[in-house]
């Protein structure tokens, strides 16, 4: 049997601007999904057979990467599902190292490269962000500008997308899941609308893309309340371009009530799930608060590893 393991995401800074090759800055968290593969003499998941509807990110990573023998796929996740917090991309990730590592294969440039054609296969529009956050751990920048210290470079249609890695200060992140499950893919389109038919959300972005080099500065200063005051603003643009909605505000409000440097939605929006950074005096509250408003809330911590293969 193989297993591997991944963790899932936020977004501190930058979702949707990365589609357009804006940089955006991402942790990976200490909510993590696994995925256990042997070989069978049908295609499962789950113990049912496999189904399209129902395991679609699975099915699309063994239809575009595995010609071999049947296999059973067993999933396990603490990332709820549709949440923004990373589910489709741990899983996704999770399975593509589980398959190369079949074929004796371990590199995490292959592994963040084949997830993210797995899911820019599913979701008809998307960046490299969340697939390589979940490979690598850490903090990752995904920017479409070349600087030193990338670890790759992913290309799709003429664009291209440098990740670099970046030390996460031990920051607890206060996650509240609004229990609306969200579609990356339509909000992505969503987005997109307006994007391309407004000069003015094409300057949000670039304005957004200005929050996420101020907000790295931030984080390297360790500054929380600079970096709250960021996150504030950023969740302005991505509520100006349509991907907040009632519920994402009324945590987000629940949280910066509560003591909350910044809170802000955090993925595609729509639904999924807010952020926010407190201190160790506010943190308790505000994740009382968004429980209590949401459907479930998380105290996270940044994942250092990355995504584990074990045979
Ligand atoms: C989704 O977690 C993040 C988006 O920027 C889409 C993407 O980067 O593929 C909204």
């Amino acid at each position: 049997m193989t297993v591997a393991i991944a963790p899932g995401k936020i977004i501190l800074l930058g979702e949707h601007g990365v589609v357009y090759g804006k940089p955006a800055l991402s942790i990976a968290i200490s909510l993590k999904a696994s995925v256990s593969i042997e070989k069978s003499d049908q295609f499962l998941v789950n113990a049912h057979l496999i189904n399209e509807r129902r395991d679609t990110y699975i099915k699309k990573a063994i239809d575009m990467f595995w010609d071999g023998e049947p296999l059973s796929v067993t999933t396990f996740s603490h990332i709820p599902s549709a949440s923004g917090l990373g589910s489709s991309a741990a899983i996704t990730t999770a399975t593509i190292a589980a398959l190369l590592a079949l074929k004796g294969i371990r590199s995490r440039e292959e592994i963040a490269k084949k997830a993210f054609e797995v899911e820019y296969a599913v979701q008809g529009m998307a960046s490299p962000n969340d697939t390589s956050t979940c490979t690598n751990g850490k903090g990752i920048i995904v920017w479409s500008e070349k600087k030193d210290g990338y670890i790759w470079k992913i290309t799709k249609n003429n664009n291209t997308w440098f990740i670099y890695p970046f030390d996460v200060p031990d920051i607890k992140i206060i996650v509240g899941f609004t229990g609306i499950k969200s579609k990356t893919g339509m909000m992505v389109k969503k987005v997109k609308k307006f994007v391309e038919h407004s000069s003015f959300a094409r300057e949000l972005l670039d304005e957004m893309a200005s929050l996420v080099m101020q907000g790295l500065d931030a984080i390297k200063k360790n500054d929380m309340v600079e970096l709250g005051r960021i996150m504030n603003s950023d969740h302005k643009i991505l509520r100006t371009l349509g991907a907040s909605s009632e519920k994402i505000e009324k945590m987000i409000g629940e949280a910066l009530k509560n003591g909350a440097y910044g809170a802000k939605l955090t993925g595609a929006g729509g639904g999924g799930s807010v952020i926010a950074i407190g201190d160790d005096e506010s943190e308790e509250r505000i994740y009382r608060a968004m429980k209590k408003v949401g459907k479930d809330a998380y105290i996270v911590t940044p994942d250092i590893e990355g995504v584990k293969v074990w045979d």
